[in-house]
């Protein structure tokens, strides 16, 4: 279904039931600079459950309740429409989650965080309603805040600033970027939630820009003042370039990168922890992987590292090549024989096993084996030899 059907069902269903409804937000910023949005913002006033239950039967898709106050998702093939009920809010204090309750479209743009993001089309109608001048801010192509208190009020807002300055070329309002640069300076990022913090981060990495968008927050001090570093752009473009020719998810890679060296490792998940800690005991071992040669010796030093370490190590250490040859044709390699067969030559259940598994690979790595007949050969030998060790 296209954006228009969509958005006339939405008109029918609200008609229908009577419900004030009005197009919202980002996505009424969008509809004015011609951006396609493939998420469509609604605002309700009144009963938000019945509008979302009657569109979700129309369109025939499930509705989704968040756990947010008032709040349905649908989702159609291409687009989002979030549902929400128009609502004001009271700020309890820095860095914690408002309290919130139904109120009008009036009041529900005027807890909004920029004037561009502060308006509302009545479903139906071709009337903005722009309490605060959003579309003249359109115009001059500026972020504002409504007041003096936003960036204080929900400092992810400063996170969210810098995000669309860039991404839609726009520069801070004057007054705005006084009120940005005090928020800073007061540490009220230090008041948000490692998790909010990193679900910030995390849609900057969405963004074309994102490494402008960065640079900005690395050198407003922001990055500093989280415990985090800011390694550079470039190294972040390498990451990214490496990443990409791994065929490896990046997101974990750019964490990494902000949190090596720093003293915040809140904002990463258990997984990123333990990459990062890997490529730390990998960065220990650096020096007999600089001088490893050939490919037997190699996977000795990085078998068992998983591809993510493996990848910022590469980058960090500008060891692309050998990390890039580990991880497409030495990890891969497999040998014939297995477990089983070490077991038939007489071998015992246990660790003894794995250690001939190793060195019968390293040995066909380096090029000496390669038949099944060899390998089981070689294992032989080196059986023969414990052996004879032994007595
Ligand atoms: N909003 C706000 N303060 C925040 C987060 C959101 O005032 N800290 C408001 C803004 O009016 C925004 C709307 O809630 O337009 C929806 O938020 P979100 O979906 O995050 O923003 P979008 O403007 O839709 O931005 P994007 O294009 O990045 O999805």
């Amino acid at each position: 279904m296209e954006k228009d059907d969509i958005i006339n069902l939405i008109q029918e269903t609200a008609s229908k039931e009577g419900i004030n409804t009005y197009l919202i937000g980002g996505y009424v910023r969008d509809e004015i600079l011609g951006i396609d949005n493939k998420d469509i913002d609604i605002t309700v006033e009144g009963d938000t459950k019945k509008i979302a239950e009657s569109l979700g039967e129309r369109l025939g898709v499930k509705i989704k309740r968040t756990s947010q106050f008032g709040t349905f998702i649908l989702f159609t093939p291409g687009f989002r429409i979030d549902i929400a009920t128009a609502r004001r809010e009271l700020y309890p204090g820095q860095g914690k989650l408002p309290l919130v309750e139904p109120g009008s479209i009036l009041e529900d743009l005027s807890r909004r965080d920029f004037t561009i993001n502060s308006m509302a089309i009545p479903i139906g109608t071709t009337t903005i309603i722009d309490p605060f001048r959003g579309l003249e801010d359109i115009k001059k192509r500026l972020i504002r805040v409504l007041h003096g208190k936003s960036f204080i009020e929900d400092p992810t807002r400063i996170f969210r600033a810098l995000r669309f300055a860039e991404r839609l070329g726009f520069k801070m309002e004057q007054i705005t970027g006084s009120l940005m640069d005090e928020a800073v300076e007061q540490r009220t990022l230090l008041t948000i939630s490692p998790a909010r913090i990193r679900n910030e981060l995390s849609l900057c990495f969405k963004e074309i820009k994102k490494w402008n968008i960065l640079e900005r927050t690395a050198q407003l001090g922001i990055l500093k003042q989280l415990g985090m570093v800011y390694p550079g752009m470039g190294f972040l473009q390498e990451l990214d370039e490496f990443a990409a020719g791994l065929g490896i998810e990046k997101e974990p890679l750019y964490f990494m990168a902000l949190t090596e060296g720093g003293r915040n490792r809140k904002i990463l998940t258990g997984r990123e922890r333990r990459y990062l800690n890997a490529a730390e005991t990998l960065l220990a071992k650096i020096v007999p992987l600089k001088e490893s040669e050939g490919r037997g010796e190699t996977y000795t030093v990085l078998r068992g590292f998983p591809p993510h370490p493996l990848a910022y190590v590469a980058v960090k250490e500008d060891l692309r090549d050998k990390i890039s040859v580990y991880l497409k044709e030495i990890e891969p390699l497999r040998l014939e024989i297995t477990g089983e067969d070490i077991k038939s030559l007489g071998v015992g259940e246990g660790k003894l096993i794995g250690e001939i598994l190793l060195r019968v690979k390293r040995e066909k790595l380096d090029g000496r084996l390669s038949t099944k007949e060899e390998e089981l050969d070689y294992a032989r030998s080196i059986i023969t030899r414990n052996r004879l060790r032994k007595n």
